[in-house]
C-alpha cells in the first residue's frame, strides 16, 4: 500500500478530525478524562438566559466564576459575606454534574478595603479568616482553587507591588497556601497568572517559586496558566514555545491547568488564525500527562472583558460556534497521535479510529465501522488532490508514503463518517 511519487517525509504529528455529526466538546472531552470550562456570570443561568445556561451545560463540564467569587463580591464587609450569586454557579454546576475551580482567593484585584489594608499581622490574619470563610463554605465541593492569583510583577522576574507582598513579603504565598490546604486538604490548590505561557522572566520567577514551595512542603499542586493571548503569537513555533515552558512545570510535579483562554483577533487577523491558537494551546495540554483542564474566559464575543470587538471567544454573539470551537472539537475528538500514553489508551478503548503509530510511521484505520475498504484521499493546502488510495481496515498505512509538506488527508469510507486528516512537516 503506498503513494506512489511522494518523497519520503517526516512526520511528527498528525491532527485528525470529523466532518459528519457532532457531539458537544464536553461529550469528547469526557472520553479522555479532560475537564473542558467555561468562566460564567451567574445571570447567565438565571432569569430568562435559556439559551445561554443550555449551551453551558451541553458543551462544557467544568465552571469557574467569573467575578462573583473575587473578594469584593463575596466578602463586601468582614462580618458580612454574600455568598448567593457564586452559590446560584455551584448549585447549577452540581446539577448538571460540572466540577467547579475557585477563583480566587488571594489577588491584588477586586478586593474589599477591610481585606487588603492594615499591619503585617492584620492581613496575615484577614487572609486567613477569608480563605477559611470561602473555602469553608465550598469544602468539599471543588477540584481546584487559585489560591494566589497574579503575584508576579510583568517585567524583570519580581513579585508584584502590592498590599501583600509589600506589608508581608513573599511569604504571604506560603501562608495562603498552607491555610487553603487546611480548609479544603481535598482540593488541589493552584498558583495561578497570565503572560506565562512561554519561557520568559515571568513564568521562570513562577518557575522558581513553586519549585522553592515544593521544596519547602508548601502545598501547592498546579499551576495555572491563564492565557490571555493574541492571534499575533501564531506561528509554526507556537505549540513548542509553550510546551517547553510548560514541561518544566510538569517536571516538578505540578499538574497543569489552562485556566482563563481567550484569543484576541488583533486587527486584520481572522478566524482561521484564531481558531489555530485555540487548538495549538489544547494540543499542547493533550500531549501531557499532568494536564488536566482547559477552561475559556466567557461564552460569546461580546461577554468577554476584552471587549466585543477583539471577538475572542469561541461562540459568536448569536451563539453559533466559530472556527475556533470546530478546531477545538477537532483535537478533542480525534486526539489520537497527540495524547500522552496513559490517555490515549482510555481514548482507544471508547471509539476506536485511525491510529497513528510512531514508531514505524504508519496509520492503521482502527473502526469497528470501517470492515471494508476505504477511499483515502489526500489533497495539499489548497484543496488539490494529490493522490487517491483505497486501503483495508486495520491494514497499516506507511506515512512514508506522504509528502513531507503540509497537507490534509481525507478517508472516506462509504456508508460511514468522513475523516479528514491534516498532516503536519516538521
Ligand atoms: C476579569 C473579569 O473577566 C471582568 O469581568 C472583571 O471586570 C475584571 O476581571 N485575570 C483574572 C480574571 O484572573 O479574574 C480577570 O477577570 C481577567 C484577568
Amino acid at each position: 500500500m503506498r503513494l506512489i511519487g511522494f518523497p519520503l517525509p517526516s512526520l511528527f504529528t498528525i491532527v485528525i478530525s470529523v466532518i459528519g455529526r457532532t457531539e458537544p466538546l464536553r461529550y469528547y472531552a469526557e472520553k479522555i478524562g479532560l475537564n473542558i470550562g467555561v468562566a460564567i456570570k451567574e445571570t447567565y443561568i438565571t432569569g430568562n438566559n435559556q439559551t445561554h445556561n443550555n449551551l453551558v451545560r451541553t458543551e462544557f463540564n467544568t465552571i469557574v466564576c467569573e467575578n462573583a467569587m473575587k473578594a469584593q463580591n463575596i466578602a463586601p464587609a468582614q462580618n458580612s459575606y454574600n455568598f448567593s450569586a457564586a452559590d446560584q454557579v455551584v448549585n447549577f454546576a452540581l446539577q448538571n454534574q460540572m466540577k467547579v475551580r475557585g477563583h480566587t482567593l488571594v489577588w491584588y484585584n477586586q478586593n474589599p478595603s477591610w481585606l487588603s489594608g492594615g499591619s503585617r499581622q492584620s492581613l496575615l490574619s484577614n487572609m486567613k479568616y477569608h480563605i477559611e470563610k470561602v473555602m469553608g463554605h465550598y469544602k468539599g465541593k471543588f477540584y481546584h482553587w487559585d489560591v494566589v492569583n497574579e503575584a508576579f510583577a510583568d517585567e524583570g522576574g519580581g513579585y508584584r507591588s502590592c498590599p501583600w507582598y509589600t506589608i508581608i513579603g513573599e511569604d504571604y504565598i506560603d501562608s495562603a497556601f498552607v491555610y487553603a490546604r487546611r480548609a479544603d486538604p481535598g482540593c488541589k490548590l493552584f498558583l495561578n497568572d497570565y503572560n506565562n505561557s512561554y519561557i520568559n522572566d515571568k513564568s521562570t520567577a513562577i518557575y522558581n517559586k513553586v519549585k522553592k514551595m515544593l521544596e519547602n512542603g508548601i502545598p501547592v499542586h498546579g499551576v495555572g496558566f491563564q492565557c490571555h493571548e493574541r492571534t499575533s503569537k501564531m506561528t509554526p513555533e507556537l505549540f513548542g514555545r509553550i510546551k517547553e515552558n510548560f514541561d518544566r512545570f510538569a517536571a516538578l510535579g505540578l499538574e497543569i491547568a489552562i485556566t482563563e483562554i481567550d484569543i484576541r483577533t488583533e486587527s486584520g487577523s481572522n478566524a482561521k488564525v484564531q481558531a489555530e491558537v485555540y487548538a495549538t494551546f489544547l494540543r499542547v495540554g493533550m500531549s501531557m500527562p499532568k494536564f488536566t483542564t482547559f477552561m475559556i474566559w466567557g461564552v460569546r464575543d461580546q461577554d468577554s472583558w476584552t471587549g466585543a470587538e477583539q471577538n475572542a471567544l469561541i461562540f459568536d454573539n448569536s451563539f453559533r460556534p466559530k472556527p475556533a470551537y470546530d478546531s477545538l472539537l477537532a483535537v478533542l475528538k480525534y486526539p489520537t497521535s497527540l495524547l500522552p500514553v496513559d490517555r490515549r489508551a482510555h481514548y482507544l478503548t471508547q471509539l476506536g479510529d485511525l491510529v497513528f503509530n510512531p514508531a514505524n510511521n504508519t496509520v492503521r484505520v482502527n473502526d469497528p465501522l470501517l470492515n471494508r475498504p476505504a477511499v483515502l484521499e489526500m489533497f495539499d493546502l489548497r484543496g488539490a488532490r494529490m493522490a487517491k488510495v483505497t486501503l483495508r481496515a486495520n491494514y497499516p498505512l506507511p506515512l512514508s508514503s506522504m509528502k513531507t509538506a503540509p497537507g490534509t488527508a481525507v478517508i472516506k469510507a462509504p456508508g460511514t463518517t468522513m475523516r479528514r486528516i491534516s498532516v503536519v512537516g516538521r
